[in-house]
């Protein structure tokens, strides 16, 4: 999950698609590749129950799954980092993501940025989500991260619009998720409306249930279990039941 653009929401989006596909049944790791300034953990509320990260491992205290931490609300396991992870070169990383037992998804929390931490983060993964954000300066550093990413052997790469707001987009004055896709030609396979409660929630190491992002992010855990791309956009969607009723 990478964004180039700091704070469009990579570290919410991992952590709610991570437990709606655990909660599908899928056997899902979230691994936090963003070692300087690590928050899975705390938006997970599961940062108390932190005994070793991916540093301990690397230098043989324990092995991968010891310092794997269980979520409190699904059967996600979490495996956080810390700042003593920051000299990690991008090759130990990927060892330590190899070496994690069977998970069908690990996510990969990656820093803002392109540099060192990008890198560390994407030389780990097999595919990317971009996560954008319909500000001109989020569109432009996704476009960038879009760039870069070929010249890594990735298999895939789509895109998550998060924090849409449907009444500007109704008046024209953002742009649509559907609109952000097509500029960039890579498919959008979430579209996750901007939710005051994901914030509220947030400082709880929780999600709203049963919000409109609740319900985004369970089409984008359907798209990613079943391997689709297909589009669905909430705020059109309400806009289509408004219309005819
Ligand atoms: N759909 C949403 N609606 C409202 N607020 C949101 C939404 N998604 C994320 N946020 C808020 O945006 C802020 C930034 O989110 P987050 O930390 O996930 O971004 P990030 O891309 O991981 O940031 P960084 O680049 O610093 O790692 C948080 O306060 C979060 O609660
Ligand atoms: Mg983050």
């Amino acid at each position: 999950m990478t964004s180039g653009k700091g704070g469009v929401g990579k570290t919410t989006v991992t952590a709610a698609l991570g437990r709606k596909l655990a909660r599908a049944g899928s056997r899902v790791v979230l691994v936090d590749a963003d070692v300087g300034l690590n928050n899975l953990d705390v938006v997970t509320g599961a940062e108390r129950r932190v005994v070793y990260d991916i540093g301990d491992v690397l230098a043989g205290r324990c092995r991968a799954f010891q310092a794997l931490v269980a979520d409190s609300e699904s059967s996600l396991r979490i495996l956080p980092s810390s700042r003593d992870c920051l000299s990690i070169s991008a090759q130990a990383f990927s060892q330590v993501i190899a070496s994690l037992p069977d998970f069908d998804f690990a996510l990969i929390d990656c820093p803002a940025g392109i540099e060192l931490g990008f890198h560390r983060a994407v030389s780990a993964a097999d595919e990317a989500i971009v996560v954008v954000t319909p500000s001109a300066s989020s569109i432009r550093d996704a476009d960038k991260v879009l760039s870069l990413l070929k010249s890594y052997p990735l298999k895939d790469a789509s895109l998550v619009v998060n924090r849409v707001r449907p009444d500007l987009v109704r008046k024209g004055e953002t742009l649509s998720a559907g609109e952000i896709g097509g500029l960039m030609r890579t498919p959008v396979i979430g579209v996750i409306p901007e939710d005051d409660a994901v914030t509220v929630y947030q400082q709880l190491g929780t999600f709203p249930i049963d919000s409109p992002s609740d319900r985004a992010y369970a089409y984008l855990a359907q798209n990613v279990i079943e391997r689709t791309k297909t589009f669905h956009d909430v705020a059109f969607r309400r806009r289509l039941f408004r219309f005819r009723a």
